[in-house]
């Protein structure tokens, strides 16, 4: 098992919490704020360079679901950031708090992949 690896899911995981506390910090408090926007782009630098880890441990580009949701994911959660940094700079007070609502939804797709990355590579971990 590469030790890089190790450090994708390491880096993963901590892309999760960032990316958590930024998704519902936005829903509990039913708007956006400068700082959620600034706890994802953490999660989101994260999330590339867990995934750039992950990609030159495997040594290349694999198409297992996880590889492919995981790939859809990331795409997702850029779309998604690029979306609040827009929401917040139009100043928009119907788009600034409903943006939770969407930013949920995004968060479960991604949880998937997470979730699925231990039902695909798990056998790979502890091989
Ligand atoms: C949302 C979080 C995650 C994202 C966005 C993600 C993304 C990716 C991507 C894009 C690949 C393909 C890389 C390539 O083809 O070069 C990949 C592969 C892989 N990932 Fe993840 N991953 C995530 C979470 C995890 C977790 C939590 C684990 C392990 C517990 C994991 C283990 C693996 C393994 C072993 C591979 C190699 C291909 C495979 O076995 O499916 N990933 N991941």
């Amino acid at each position: 098992m590469p030790a890089l690896i190790l450090w994708g899911i390491f880096l993963f995981t901590i892309a999760l919490v960032f990316y958590s506390i930024s998704v519902w910090a936005g829903w509990l408090s039913k708007r956006l704020k400068l700082w959620h926007i600034y706890v994802f782009l953490i999660g989101l630098f994260t999330d590339y360079l867990a995934t750039a880890l992950t990609y030159v441990a495997i040594g290349g580009i694999v198409f297992t679901w996880h590889a492919i949701l995981g790939f859809i994911s990331i795409a997702l959660m850029t779309i998604h950031v690029v979306w609040s940094i827009i929401t917040y700079l139009n100043k928009s007070e119907q788009a600034i708090t409903n943006f939770h609502r969407i930013s949920v939804i995004v968060w479960g797709i991604w949880m998937v992949s997470y979730l699925s990355g231990f039902g695909s590579g798990i056998e790979k971990v502890i091989q």
